[in-house]
């Protein structure tokens, strides 16, 4: 059990005693499940956008019951124990990819508290159970469970701005790098020009020329930070639209350079799946993963990049069997400026996670192909924004 759970436990006063009596009452109660359930989703048919969240319309809603049914089936079984606190996580993430806003949820769990509590009072229940206790006991299992989605949510929340000080962190650098280094560089530029002239004309060995080179490779480096952390600043607003992933994907393989003794495969998915993005960006994203699978793998190996929607969201799987990444380094990939290469900028996953961010997405790292490498997710949320009457 994690700290949260403890401390949302001790808040809500849930210890052993109450969370038997739920499980003791549990049978009844489950035997009842259906008419909770059903009532649930009348009342999200009178909102329209929480209708709006279920784009397959009726037959999601039917398969959505099943999952509300399981739940509260393992909500009176189970109470806070179990595997309660990844599978919160994991609904929670879905909501929150959803975007169901935090009164719908907090209005959600309302609907099902007045109902549960009303069964309480209503179904046939061994004698020493006392009802009005009962149904206090499981109103603090239904707050308990509503304050750990609303972690999701704040944990998110924070994710969020805690990447968007840094991104401001780095645009105030970065006009100051730009004015102040510049400059510099372009005199140091000149001056090794002017040093290789009068070198050439002079006949210097070669270890000089190989200074001077090391000195133009530094050079080039710097400047394309510089321009990389500018057009971090400037990535605009994304630009969404309803995409079939078939067609997005082939047009992408496609642009995709082909390289030899590198195998780069697709796995479409069905015809009708979508996405809701910015093709030009989630393009460059995908690039980006690819370029760095390819440089890692030093030209060799595979690169499998796959696609799929669900009714909340579009996912990218990119895939590589290569090297991988120390697990030390793991954390520090998406920081700007980290990079594991003696090549490269460091900003080219930043960049990539800035524009996922901008969609309401995530970009996580998972395993590679075979056991070996790495992979990234992409997952992109059809719905992206506050949702309000
Ligand atoms: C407040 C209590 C709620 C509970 C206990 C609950 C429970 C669940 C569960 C268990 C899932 C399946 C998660 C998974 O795929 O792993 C789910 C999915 C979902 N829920 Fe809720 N939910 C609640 C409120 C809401 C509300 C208020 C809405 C508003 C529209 C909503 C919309 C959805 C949608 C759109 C999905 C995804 C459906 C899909 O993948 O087909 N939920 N919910």
């Amino acid at each position: 059990m994690s700290d949260h759970h403890r401390l949302f436990r001790r808040y809500l006063e849930i210890d052993a005693a109450s969370e038997e009596l739920v499980r003791r009452a549990a049978p009844a109660l489950i035997r009842e499940l259906d008419g909770v359930v059903s009532n649930f989703y009348q009342h999200i048919r009178r909102h329209k956008e929480a209708m709006a969240r279920f784009p397959g319309g009726e037959a999601q809603l039917a398969r959505q019951e099943i999952f509300l049914r399981d739940w509260l089936r393992s909500l009176l079984d189970h109470g806070t124990q179990g595997d309660n606190a990844s599978r919160q996580l994991q609904v929670g993430r879905v909501h929150l990819d959803a975007a169901i806003n935090e009164e719908l949820m907090v209005a959600g769990m309302n609907w099902l508290r007045g109902d549960l509590v009303a069964l309480c009072h209503r179904v046939e229940l061994p004698e020493d159970i006392d009802r009005h206790e009962l149904a206090v006991n499981l109103s603090r299992l239904i707050d308990f469970n509503l304050a750990l989605m609303l972690t999701s949510y704040w944990r998110s929340f924070q994710e969020r701005a805690m990447r968007l000080d840094r991104l401001a962190m780095i645009g105030q650098f970065t006009s100051t790098i730009n004015h102040e280094l510049r400059n510099p560089l372009g005199v140091i530029g000149t001056s090794s020009f002017l040093l290789r002239q009068r070198l050439e004309a002079s006949g210097a060995d070669a270890q000089s020329f190989a200074h001077l080179d090391k000195i133009a490779r530094s050079i080039d480096r710097a400047n394309s930070i510089i321009s990389g952390l500018l057009r971090l600043l400037r990535i605009e607003q994304p630009d969404r639209a309803k995409i079939g992933l078939r067609i997005f994907l082939d047009d992408l393989h496609a642009d995709l350079p082909a390289e030899e003794g590198l195998v780069l495969e697709l796995r479409l998915p069905e015809p009708a799946a979508f996405g809701m993005f910015d093709p030009v960006q989630i393009g460059q994203v995908i690039h980006n993963l690819v370029r760095n699978a390819r440089e890692a793998m030093d030209g060799k190996g595979r690169i499998l990049i796959s696609a799929s929607s669900d009714p909340t969201a579009a996912e990218f799987l990119v895939q590589d069997d290569g090297p991988g990444i120390p697990i030390e380094q793991r954390e520090r990939i998406f920081d700007p400026l980290f990079t594991t290469k003696s090549f490269g900028t460091g900003l080219g996953l930043t960049l990539a996670k800035s524009i996922v961010d901008s969609h309401g997405g995530s970009l996580r790292l998972e395993d590679g192909l075979d056991g070996r490498g790495i992979g990234f997710r992409i997952r992109l949320p059809h719905y992206y924004g506050p949702v309000r009457d």
